[in-house]
């Protein structure tokens, strides 16, 4: 059941992937922007366990944890190079700033580090703090097209 399910949930994020980034020809901001929408997907896991839209299941709580922690890390490394592309929504703060980007990283993390996963409220609790930490970048050093 677990591993078919898996493959049914990659498979479809694959193609909404996909469908968001038709046109990105650049393939470093092609796999900055697929470990953006993999954090928006996982959050949006987490934010729909916390309310009760979806059942909670505490290995997949986890999981998405594990995933945002994991992507969050490669944040750094992912716009590392300056690689632009029509579509991308990066601002040139990013590397003018590389410092002040990195922070927010850092920042995501405490966030994600405080989160815990095993009850509806645990995450709920948590929900707000690891928002902030997303738009605190993203106001920052992502303009929205
Ligand atoms: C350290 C900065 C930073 C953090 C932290 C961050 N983001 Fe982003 N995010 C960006 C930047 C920059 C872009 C624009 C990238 C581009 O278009 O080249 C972006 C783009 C996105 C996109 C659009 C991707 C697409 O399909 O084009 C989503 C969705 C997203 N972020 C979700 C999240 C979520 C959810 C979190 C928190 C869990 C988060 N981000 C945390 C910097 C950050």
């Amino acid at each position: 059941m677990r591993p078919i399910l898996t493959i049914a949930l990659t498979l479809g994020f694959a193609a909404t992937a996909a469908l968001a980034h038709v046109g990105v020809k650049d393939p470093q901001v092609m796999a900055r922007m697929n470990g953006m929408k993999a954090m928006g997907d996982d959050l949006k896991t987490l934010g729909q366990m916390a309310r009760g839209l979806i059942p909670f299941d505490e290995a997949a709580a986890n999981a998405a944890l594990v995933s945002l922690k994991a992507e969050n890390d490669r944040i750094p490394a992912l716009f590392a190079p300056e690689a632009t592309d029509p579509k991308s929504e990066a601002l040139p703060a990013i590397w003018s700033d590389p410092d002040g980007f990195a922070q927010r990283t850092t920042e995501m993390a405490a966030a994600l580090n405080a989160t815990r996963t095993s009850s509806p409220a645990d995450i709920a609790a948590s929900m707000r703090a690891i928002g902030a930490a997303c738009s605190a970048c993203h106001e920052d050093y992502r303009i929205e097209k």
